[in-house]
């Protein structure tokens, strides 16, 4: 199989869609993989290290067989994809429907990354929970670096110090990383998510879990949350009032699939909070968590930093790329033979979940619903 790789075009991406280590895994397999010179540059990869590990460098890379990307191609991008070639990258097919339909008409095999089915088997390849989890630390050092204060307790010469408090907002996995993130930092934290099941894990990560009767259970199929009650939300609302007011950094990272991020902090609760105190937004780019928010932006309110940027996983390019890298191989490892043969291979579910083009039509049933007009869908 002829992989490659190209150089990112989207403004701010600086990730790479493989990394040396798993091109010199991928060439030991028989396989072999161009690589653009450069794509590597802005994660801290250099084309000597992908040429050590066995790449070659070439100026275009999309003259492969199977080309894997970051993020979604430019049109400009899908004029130089051939029929037949398979695409992998993040595509967000749900929303991206010209996109999704460029695809299909150049006769190129699709995979989005995003679509992986969040089941137990396919965890190595998920890569929606390995950049979750770069952004779930990245917030914290975010508020950190925001705080005119300290995370840890320190007893010093002018003395004691009192440590920081914090709130996260959700406890999947962006959410636990940032209770992670903070206790190590030295920070006292509470959380609070609608899933009673996820109280255990914040438990262990050292935090105290904020408990409520909400009346109803926010855990929805599959292990993720579903949509609350008027009701239920409300009452949340009021816990999260309170909370706020007393933590001096609040992550936010609730978020329900294919919803708008649920609004928990609303606009009257900001000017309650501490001056100084940080909020930092995971779900900015769904909406966001706070009313407030700003996607792409950090905006002050009444003495209250708040923090919206989005594609965090890119601030920390050489990690979030090997994670990447690491969760294709996986996907790769189900459709690349021994001998290097290629085989779509979709009698596998985790490869019917993630194709959405594939011979010239939209496969993906997710995707094809998406893209039913309105009063059609089910
Ligand atoms: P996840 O699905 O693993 O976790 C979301 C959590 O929110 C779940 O535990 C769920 O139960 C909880 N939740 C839902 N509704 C809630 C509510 N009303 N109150 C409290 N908790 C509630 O998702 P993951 O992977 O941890 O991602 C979290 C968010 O971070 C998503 O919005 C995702 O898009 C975003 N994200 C942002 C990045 C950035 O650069 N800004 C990068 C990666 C992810």
């Amino acid at each position: 199989m002829r992989i490659g790789v190209p150089k990112e075009t989207m403004p701010g991406e600086t990730r790479v869609g493989l990394v040396p280590e798993t091109v010199g895994r991928l060439v030991k397999a028989n396989n072999t993989v161009v690589v653009e010179r450069g794509a590597g540059t802005a994660s801290s990869f250099t084309d000597e290290m992908y040429e050590k590990a066995g790449a070659q460098l070439v100026d275009d890379a999309y003259a492969a067989e199977l080309v894997v990307k970051v993020q979604r191609p430019t049109e400009a991008e899908i004029a130089k994809l051939r029929s037949g070639t398979v695409f992998i990258a993040l595509l967000q097919p749900l929303v991206n429907h010209d996109l999704v339909r460029s695809l299909a008409a150049k006769g190129v095999t699709a995979l989005s990354m995003d679509a992986i089915p969040r089941i137990t088997r396919a965890q190595p390849m998920d890569v929606l929970s390995s950049q979750a989890t770069v952004a779930g630390y990245k917030a914290v050092l975010l508020a950190a670096a925001a705080l005119p204060k300290f995370f840890p307790m320190l007893t010093t010469a002018a003395g004691t110090i009192a440590p920081a408090k914090a709130l996260v907002i959700g406890a999947g996995v962006a959410g636990l990383q940032a209770i992670a993130t903070a206790r190590r930092l030295g920070a006292v934290v509470e959380a609070f998510d609608t899933r009673p099941v996820v109280k255990e894990q914040v438990q262990s990560l050292g935090a105290k879990f904020l408990e409520i009767d909400l009346g109803e259970s926010g855990a929805g199929a599959g292990g993720y949350a579903k949509e609350l009650s008027e009701e239920a939300h409300r009452k949340e609302v009021e816990l999260l009032a309170k909370a706020t007011r007393e933590n001096d950094i609040v992550i936010t990272t609730a978020a329900i699939p294919g919803r708008k991020a649920p609004v928990l902090i609303t606009k009257d609760m900001v000017p309650t909070m501490k001056p100084g105190s940080v909020i930092v937004d995971l779900a900015a780019e769904t909406g966001g968590n706070c009313e407030l928010t700003e996607a792409g932006r950090t905006v002050a309110v009444d003495g209250v930093t708040i923090i919206g940027l989005t594609n965090l996983p890119a601030s920390m390019p050489f990690h979030a790329s090997q994670m990447y890298s690491r969760n294709i191989a996986s996907l790769l490892g189900l459709m690349i033979k021994k001998d290097g043969t290629f085989d779509l291979n979709l009698g596998d579910e985790v490869v019917k979940g993630t194709v959405i083009t594939h011979g010239g039509q939209v496969v993906h049933e997710g995707a094809q619903k998406a893209m039913q007009p309105a009063g059609a869908r089910a």
